[in-house]
């Protein structure tokens, strides 16, 4: 512990204090008042303290003004936004969170439906040019998406037309390589490639600049994203790297809440006005359409240039000003590169003290144990992983339930990461609110519970 605390000492910017931190008694776990050691902001992110504060504004703006908030907010003169714009001041906070320009960004649905949306403009399967690439174990939202966008497009058998990357036998990332090596040898068939940024289950982040740039040097391949995993956990470059389109959630490392607004990214080179050219056709609303005519009524789309164009439907207020406490958090840490090279300090403590496990299984490491577990993220490189480290739980005498009973242990001890069944546990310190010190809790943790098996 006393290098963690050294560690907290040398490091100790972090905006801990603008979060509220589950206690042991909160959880109901015990009536101590310890913040409990909260390592699961890949799942659902912390609520910022100022988060209640923001939505009771627009719950006071609601029950006293009513339908007149949706232009004029009764708290205006403090910086909130009229109903009517209440996502416009999120672009400014969120266009660096993705390095997009800020007509490349939208707040809007959520992560599935902002998916299929993009995929009906931008999927558009010919005779010649079908397939999509994607990962095997990809998250299985996405994979229900491409399946019915197939569907809808007459393919019967859409199985046919995926092909689905996996990690080598033996392995448990994909490499790079390999992606690129399967465009190439498809790149007369492929319509789109569509990965995610970073791996939900095995943490993996891929080369999103390169795998782009490689898919596009066949022309009639567009990539798209899935940032679920990625969003304000890695610094993003969407509009440099030629990314066609992205979409994610916001309860993640976002921090907005449970179930809270998606986003989406339409590069600026498929919406640049044009008028010798329609606008892309789309899943339409009255929220995409020209601002200045929206309230004329007119049976007239004319979509807003921008991803703002592909809006459908007035936003939630609330889901939306609750990100935007988030957001204005991550601009008071200095930016996403910030919050990286902190997120970068604690993943690789975290790292190094797995590895010094003696339940740890190098993979050069001979002799059978009654239990151990690996790293499934790959940690070579800094590049090649975001916050998270999932971990793989065996045993080498075909012991059960490992897994389970580690993380029943880690639970009851105050330790809140997340299980995907049947043998993985996944860690992220979120460097918003996590320390060194909650990251040497959880690795103790971890120990003493394999030491009770
Ligand atoms: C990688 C990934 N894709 C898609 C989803 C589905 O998100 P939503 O329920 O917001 O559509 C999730 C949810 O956690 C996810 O992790």
């Amino acid at each position: 512990m006393e290098k963690a605390l050294e560690l907290d000492g040398e490091y100790p910017e972090s905006l801990r204090d603008e979060f509220n931190i589950p206690t042991f008694n909160s959880m109901g776990l015990s009536s101590d008042d310890k913040p409990v050691t909260y390592l699961c902001g890949n799942s659902l992110g912390l609520m910022p303290k100022s988060t209640r504060d923001s939505i009771n504004a627009e719950l006071d703006a609601w029950s006293n003004c009513a339908v007149e908030s949706h232009f004029k907010h009764p708290e205006e003169a403090k910086g909130k936004a009229p109903w009517v714009n209440i996502d416009l001041p999120i672009l400014p906070l969120l266009a660096p969170i993705v390095g997009a320009h800020e007509n490349e960004v939208a707040v809007m649905n959520s992560l599935t439906a902002n998916l299929n949306s993009l995929l009906i403009t931008f999927y558009k399967p010919t005779e010649k040019r079908f397939k999509i690439l994607f990962e095997k174990g990809s998250f299985p939202s996405d994979y229900y998406a491409f399946y019915n966008q197939c569907k809808i497009h007459g393919i019967s058998e859409p199985e046919n037309v995926f092909i689905q990357i996996e990690p080598r036998a033996g392995e448990t990332y994909i490499r790079t390589q390999d992606i690129l090596d399967t465009i190439e040898v498809n790149q007369d068939e492929l319509a789109l490639v569509c990965l995610s940024g970073v791996q939900y289950y095995t943490g993996q982040y891929f080369d999103i600049g390169r795998i782009t740039s490689f898919a596009h040097q066949f022309p009639g391949i567009l990539v798209g994203w899935d940032l679920a995993h990625a969003v304000g956990n890695v610094p993003l470059q969407l509009h440099d790297w030629g990314v066609d389109f992205a979409c994610w959630c916001s309860y993640k490392y976002l921090n907005a809440g449970p179930g809270g607004i998606g986003g989406l990214f339409v590069h600026s080179k498929h919406t640049k006005s044009d008028p010798t050219k329609e606008a892309l056709p789309r899943l339409a609303g009255w929220w995409g359409n020209d601002a200045t005519k929206r309230f004329q009524m007119l049976e007239v789309f004319e979509p807003i240039p921008g991803a703002l164009g592909f809006r459908q439907s007035n936003p939630s207020v609330i889901d939306t000003v609750a990100l935007r406490s988030s957001l204005e958090l991550f601009a008071k840490f200095n930016g996403i590169g910030e919050v990286r090279k902190r997120s970068l300090l604690l993943t690789n403590y975290m790292k190094e003290l797995l590895e010094a496990s003696k339940y740890y299984k190098h993979p050069l490491r001979m002799g059978k144990l009654p239990c151990f577990f690996t790293i499934l993220t790959p940690t070579g490189t800094d590049e090649e992983h975001g916050a998270q480290l999932s971990l793989y739980f065996d045993s080498d005498i075909g012991k059960e339930d490992i897994m389970p009973n580690v993380f029943q242990y880690l639970h009851d001890h105050g330790v809140i990461g997340d299980a995907r069944r049947p043998n993985v546990i996944r860690l992220a310190p979120a460097p918003l609110y996590n320390t060194f010190s909650d990251v040497y809790t959880a690795v103790n943790a971890l120990n003493e519970a394999m030491d009770k098996l």
